[in-house]
């Protein structure tokens, strides 16, 4: 059976940027000038902090200071945009329970209950469409820190394993909030659960699902809904799989999926996370898990005034020219079968398998790389420049040398027109 349109397209566009701003983005990973004891990420802090820091009442005041001044809808699509990304996820509702939309099943939300009083989300989709970007959400299903019954309360007088309680949450907000974005227009899901949980029953997560797919066949949701640890029963009913933060699979993975990714360690913008990948490191993240059939979708958590970090806006740039000049080996393409992955990074195969493109992450120039085919090899060029590459056929493949040139340049792509 052949792949939904909306997944062979969510698969063909390979790179997608994901997006995590709410009113986390406030206090940037501190509280009260301080790092909460317990660590981690910044979208985390209201957790993180809790206790003697921060009680619910306060971190709920934040939302009078949310006031994005600098938010403009146009210039992040338009950022992803030339990152080379074809799609973007954003945080409509993270763990903390606050809306990015004018919610009318909580006033919890950036248009009723901050001086901003603006509706993101749907902003957001507007700019997204108007420049063919897909856009699809984040929303927390699993926890919500505000609502009384919303999961993980570990400051709430609620067990976790009550399942009453948080079907209640699960009835009052969780399903009639879906139920608003599928009527905006939402046709792609990122749902996040990562562990065994009581919460997350069979029962809920088919009845997301079905939500969803009875709204709109052509609706994509993610494996992180929760089917991998709560439900393996529903990991065919999911579209496509998502891995853990930051996790690459080291092989090929039949089915759609992706890997959700950082620039730095945070997904909301934390002020004092200096940790940065480098860019040749982020593209061969993207490089690996295209060679292995999957997506990669890159997270900017902007600042509190809606503007993303210069260093955010440094990567994506250089990541948008490399990819400005290799992108027919990436769009459409499939890693092109091999009995093993090659030694010199990865080889994908255009969509009517006339071309083929070894993507070059060990550049020796010494060192003959090869690949296999039975099909014979017409010309092989340098893809940026369309310099000559020297190679060799023989009875299982094609056997070639970096051209010397290529020696200092940050993956080079060879290439071959096969007959
Ligand atoms: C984790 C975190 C969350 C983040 C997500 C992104 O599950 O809980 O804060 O949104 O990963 O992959």
């Amino acid at each position: 059976m052949g792949l939904k349109t909306s997944l062979k397209k969510f698969q063909d566009d390979k790179f997608g940027m994901f997006i995590h701003f709410g009113l986390y983005s406030i206090p940037a990973g501190l509280w009260n000038g301080r790092e909460p004891q317990r660590r981690g990420y910044a979208e985390w802090i209201l957790y993180n902090a809790f206790g003697p820091d921060i009680p619910l009442k306060e971190y709920r005041n934040l939302a009078k200071e949310f006031n994005p001044l600098h938010f403009d809808a146009d210039e992040w699509a338009e950022a992803a945009k030339n990152a080379g990304m074809r799609y973007l996820i954003f945080t409509a509702k993270h763990h903390d329970g606050f809306a990015l939309w004018d919610s009318k099943v909580s006033t919890f939300n950036a248009v009723r209950a901050t001086p901003f009083g603006r509706d993101l989300v749907l902003e957001l989709k507007n700019a997204c469409e108007k420049r063919g970007l897909q856009f699809g959400v984040y929303y927390s299903h699993w926890q919500d820190w505000e609502h009384p019954c919303g999961g993980l309360p570990h400051w709430q007088e609620i067990s976790p394993r009550d399942n009453r309680q948080f079907d209640q949450y699960w009835r009052e907000k969780c399903l009639p909030q879906v139920n608003e974005l599928l009527d905006y227009g939402i046709r792609l899901f990122w749902f996040d659960n990562w562990c065994k949980t009581p919460n997350l029953r069979y029962e809920n997560l088919k009845e997301l699902i079905d939500l969803v797919h009875r709204y709109d066949p052509e609706c994509l949701v993610n494996s992180r809904i929760g089917v991998t640890w709560n439900a393996p029963e529903l990991l065919d009913a999911v579209d496509y799989i998502s891995m853990g933060d930051n996790e690459f699979p080291k092989e090929k993975i039949a089915r759609p999926w992706e890997t959700s990714g950082t620039f730095n360690h945070s997904w909301g913008y934390s002020c004092c996370d200096y940790s940065w990948k480098s860019t040749a490191y982020l593209l061969q993240c993207l490089i690996r898990n295209v060679g292995r059939n999957g997506n990669y979708q890159l997270n900017v958590g902007p600042r509190a005034d809606g503007s993303f970090p210069p260093p955010c806006i440094r990567r994506l740039r250089e990541i948008g020219a490399w990819i400005g000049s290799h992108a027919e080996a990436l769009y459409g393409t499939h890693p092109m079968k091999q009995p093993f992955e090659p030694d010199f990074g990865c080889l994908t195969e255009s969509p009517d398998g006339k071309n083929c493109y070894a993507f070059i992450l060990n550049n020796s120039n010494d060192i003959p790389y090869y690949f296999f085919t039975d099909r014979p090899c017409r010309s092989a060029t340098v893809l940026e420049t369309g310099q000559k590459v020297d190679y060799e056929q023989d009875g299982n493949g094609i056997g070639f040398k970096m051209p010397r040139e290529t020696a200092f340049s940050i993956y080079p792509v060879m290439k071959f027109e096969l007959a």
